[in-house]
């Protein structure tokens, strides 16, 4: 089968060989990106239609236990000065937040262990009590079941835990000895159990990636059907031991993108903050190959530098209300309109 049979099928069948999808990212090239992206805007458009979710994201603490090798905020970084937002930081963020529009707030961070069980779920409590018609979506990494389950009962809607890779040597590669691929992946498991809306996802371009590597995050996805997935390209970070690597590209991020939709027509894929980085009209781009979801900050003006994953992140100096008019204009500049809405994955 040559590239355009295999988005064919992909279309048809929402699956493919493992070969097939090595074959894909091997031989991508402009007709081929071009054919898939027009397949993935109409599967989008058939779900979604020119609407865009938009998630109000809170970096709540850039204080991590993990080494992962690619993150800035890695303990072993010593020279990034670390934060951790308070309980009232946090609700103010989710305050502004609904008076800006938003219905789903995305509380980010490293794993600190300070947002212990109890902590959080006090805070997302607290936070669907404030903002009832909302949906709270949490991105703080691996715990245990039982976490994942207290948080489930404290209100928490939806969980996005990247898989970073579905290759377990690759995995080893990308992160210290002390964390696992298993736990990793028990952890997704765990969550889609416990009836999370939950998301997987991985950088593009990461160090060591190679196409039957990215086959198998495609497989991946295809078999463990998240509702949500987050891919944006990997960009270095000079105080970690990647700095001299070069970014994930633009190109291969938005094909991913568009062969991801084929493979589920109703995901919720967003354009991120990462693509914004590494392309001034990234986001706009990642939106015409079929995502639809953006990710506005509205963590405080004073920790947006501090939460440096990677060099050069976009938005450091805007207000959340600015990142949201910028967004608005971007989206309505293509064609597509951001809505008010909790944004839940049509079933
Ligand atoms: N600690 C939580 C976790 O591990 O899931 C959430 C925060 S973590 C910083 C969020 C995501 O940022 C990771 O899953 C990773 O894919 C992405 N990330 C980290 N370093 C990056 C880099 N240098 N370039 C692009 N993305 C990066
Ligand atoms: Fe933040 Fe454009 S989205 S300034």
């Amino acid at each position: 089968m040559n590239g355009f049979e295999i988005i064919d099928k992909l279309e048809r069948l929402k699956k493919a060989e493992l070969s097939e999808y090595a074959f894909l990212v091997s031989n991508i090239n402009e007709e081929i990106a071009e054919y898939a992206r027009e397949k993935a805007v109409a599967a989008q458009k058939r779900v979604y239609g020119n609407k865009i979710f938009a998630r109000g994201l809170i970096e709540i603490s850039n204080i991590c236990k993990n080494d992962c090798l690619y993150c800035g905020i890695r303990r072993s970084n010593k020279a990034c000065e670390r934060y951790r937002l308070t309980e009232p930081e946090i609700l103010a963020c989710c305050e502004e937040g609904e008076r800006l529009g938003f219905k789903t707030f995305v509380l980010q961070g490293g794993e600190d262990g300070f947002f212990s069980d109890e902590v959080l779920s006090k805070l997302v409590k607290e936070i669907k009590k404030r903002h009832s018609g909302c949906a709270v979506t949490l991105s703080l990494g691996e715990r245990s079941r039982e976490s994942y389950e207290l948080l489930k009962k404290a209100g928490a809607d939806r969980y996005l835990l990247r898989h970073e890779t579905a290759d377990k040597a690759h995995y080893e590669k990308l992160h210290p000895k002390e964390m696992s691929f298993k736990n990793r992946i028990k952890c997704l498991e765990t969550l889609k159990e416990l009836g999370y809306q939950a998301g997987c996802g991985f950088m593009v371009g990461a160090p060591y990636q190679t196409p039957e590597t990215l086959a198998k995050d495609l497989k991946f996805i295809e078999e463990f059907s998240p509702d949500m997935c987050g891919i944006g390209p990997f960009i270095p970070h000079k105080d970690t031991p990647f700095a001299d690597r070069s970014a994930g590209t633009l190109k291969m991020t938005c094909f991913l993108l568009s062969v991801i939709r084929l493979i589920k027509p109703n995901i919720l894929l967003p354009a991120t903050t990462a693509l914004g980085t590494i392309h001034p009209k990234g986001r706009e781009m990642g939106i015409l190959a079929g995502a639809n979801v953006v990710m506005p900050n509205l963590s405080p003006l004073s920790v947006r530098k501090k939460y440096e994953l990677y060099n050069g992140k976009i938005c450091t100096g805007e207000e959340s209300a600015e990142c949201k008019i910028c967004l608005e204009k971007r989206m309505e500049q293509i064609g597509y309109e951001i809505v008010a809405d909790r944004g839940d994955i049509v079933k």
